[in-house]
């Protein structure tokens, strides 16, 4: 800019060619009520799911496996007598068999359009809220390393379909007993079922699968049935941040309530 002399232009915000307002911002209503509760959301999430993955016990009473360790890819998943358990990755590895698949949601979720929004406001003030300035002084979006991977989100959502398949499959498995007979139910039966539906719910308001039912159409009236499933995953995608959050509180809660009746806290009550 001819008017800043070379090195003094703080950029951002502050930039030589942006409007000269002295206020840090100029909201009176209190904006970071929003971000400081999003982050402490996330944040007790993360602490959980943490200890929960590499706490590699209390994953599997029958008929329930929990979410985070399912489908088991080692062999060290021997307590899991049944449900999807395919040992691909053998005995050498020797940590929690959780790690080996949360990969995958995992990354669904932090590349997810709205949990980027939801942590680069929470966690990096990038900006905080509406209206607020960043205090950071480049900005240079999601252009370069690592953010850049962000773009990933697709394959991502593709590997989450099958994931929530399992899921299903999981679910399916509950209408059992504890001696695998079938055509019973428990109280962890509608915690299954009310995750996976929240589970399929949330895979499918994604950005991204939206754009996979509808996008790329010149015209809508040479495919109805395109145009049908766009409309309904539209109707969802507009549901997306409450569907991430629901299915994040869901998914938790049906992987504590495993961990409730295989640590012996608390029995089951069955249903029929
Ligand atoms: Fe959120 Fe794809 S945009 S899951």
């Amino acid at each position: 800019e001819p008017h800043l002399k070379k090195g003094t232009d703080p950029g951002g915000v502050r930039h030589g060619t942006r409007a000269a307002i002295g206020a840090a911002h100029l909201r009176t209503d209190r904006w970071w009520v929003q971000p400081a509760a999003t982050a402490a959301g996330l944040l007790a999430f993360v602490v959980y799911s943490t200890w929960r993955a590499f706490a590699d016990s209390d994953y599997y009473e029958a008929p329930y496996v929990s979410p985070f360790y399912s489908p088991c890819l080692a062999e060290n998943c021997a307590p899991m007598r049944d449900g999807p358990n395919w040992e691909i990755f053998g005995s050498w590895w020797g940590l929690s068999p959780a790690l080996l698949i949360l990969v995958f949601p995992l990354g669904f979720r932090l590349t997810c359009y709205y949990y980027r929004k939801a942590y680069y406001r929470g966690f990096w003030a990038s900006p905080p809220a509406c209206a607020v300035a960043e205090p950071h002084a480049t900005y240079t979006g999601e252009t370069r390393f690592p953010l850049v991977l962000q773009n990933l989100h697709r394959y991502f959502f593709y590997a989450a379909v099958p994931v929530a398949g399992i899921l299903t499959y999981d679910t399916v498995l509950t209408f059992r007993d504890e001696h695998y007979a079938w055509g019973h139910a428990g109280l962890g039966t509608l915690v299954f079922l009310v995750n996976i539906v929240l589970i399929w719910a949330y895979t499918f308001s994604c950005h991204s699968c939206r754009h996979i039912v509808g996008g790329k159409l010149k015209h809508f009236s040479k495919h109805p049935v395109r145009y049908r499933m766009w409309r309904w995953v539209g109707w969802l995608n507009g549901r997306h941040m409450l569907l991430a959050w629901a299915s994040l509180v869901s998914v938790a809660l049906a992987d504590f309530y495993v961990y409730l009746i295989a640590s012996g806290a608390f029995d089951d009550p069955r249903l029929f």
